[in-house]
């Protein structure tokens, strides 16, 4: 049934139209035209099968559209690399040796410090661990980083002179090491920042040796060990650090250079005499 106001309605689905319609009309109390202006619509938007007997409410039914998928994460070529806090690295990795030899092993697999590329070898510890008295030196040399073991090259011939004239040798009663275990390039003063980064293994390495007193020699390593520089004014007065008593001495290497030094040298070897004979 088509008034004279309606717009006709294709033909191949007039009558199923107008059944519906005047159903749904009875339904839903619609009037008809009202009902058919819907009807048209959804013809017009293609909705022009039935393709079941009931209707469907679709907001009505559970959620089922596909997620929409999270944007995928910056690939790894923008990844910012995992930045690593060597420092960190080195302290847990000193903190977990609880032996001299797995301390050596942990600064051997270290590798957040350059040096260790341009040198032959680590150079960790020479003497009698255990021993009364720990001497620390700069770093490693040409004659060190090629036999691996500290003070083995003119500085060290003299340091062993020193000790031996106040009964100290390294086969007994002296233990030695070395602020850093790799030989700097050219023989450059260590930089502050392999210091601080390698500074966990020295503390470590002290910890583990348990020497009743450290020498620190030169200024550098006062710096490293006391945090202070001024080896003229600090030699041969008793300081402490890492939980025991230091004394600063010249550097036998400087040594070498101001022989004039020697008498300054003897004076602060007398020193370390007196404290290990209980008379200082
Ligand atoms: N100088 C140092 O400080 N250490 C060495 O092992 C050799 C020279």
């Amino acid at each position: 049934m088509v008034g004279a106001t309606d717009r006709p309605i294709k033909a191949y689905s007039l009558s199923l139209v107008q059944k519906v319609v005047r159903l749904r009309a009875m339904e839903s109390a619609l009037d008809y035209h009202t009902a058919r202006a819907l009807l048209e619509w959804q013809i017009e938007l293609g909705a022009t099968d039935a393709i079941g007997d009931a209707p469907v409410d679709r907001y009505a039914l559970p959620d089922t559209a596909p997620k929409a998928k999270k944007p995928a994460k910056a690939q790894s070529a923008t990844k910012k690399p995992k930045q690593v806090d060597p420092v960190g690295v080195a302290k847990s990795a000193a903190q977990a040796a609880g032996t001299l030899d797995q301390l050596q092993a942990a600064m051997d697999a270290f590798d957040h410090c350059e040096l260790k590329r341009g040198a032959r070898q680590l150079v960790f510890a020479d003497g009698t661990p255990g021993a009364r008295v720990m001497i620390i030196g700069e770093a490693p040399g040409r004659d060190e980083d090629r036999e691996g073991k500290p003070f083995v090259g003119r500085a060290g011939q003299l340091l062993d002179r020193m000790l031996a004239a106040i009964d100290l040798n390294r086969t007994e009663n002296v233990y030695i090491t070395n602020v850093l275990p790799w030989r700097p390039p050219q023989n450059r003063d260590p930089k502050p920042e392999e210091i601080g980064m390698l500074k966990p293994f020295l503390e470590r390495h002290v910890a583990l040796a348990k020497p009743e007193v450290l020498v620190v020699m030169g200024n550098i390593t006062c710096q490293a060990v006391l945090g202070k520089r001024g080896i003229t004014r600090l030699r041969g007065q008793w300081d402490q650090a890492m939980d025991l008593p230091v004394i600063p001495m010249f550097h036998p290497a400087y040594l070498l250079r101001q022989p004039q030094m020697k008498r300054q040298a003897w004076a602060d070897l007398l020193e370390l005499k007196a404290r290990l004979e209980g008379k200082a």
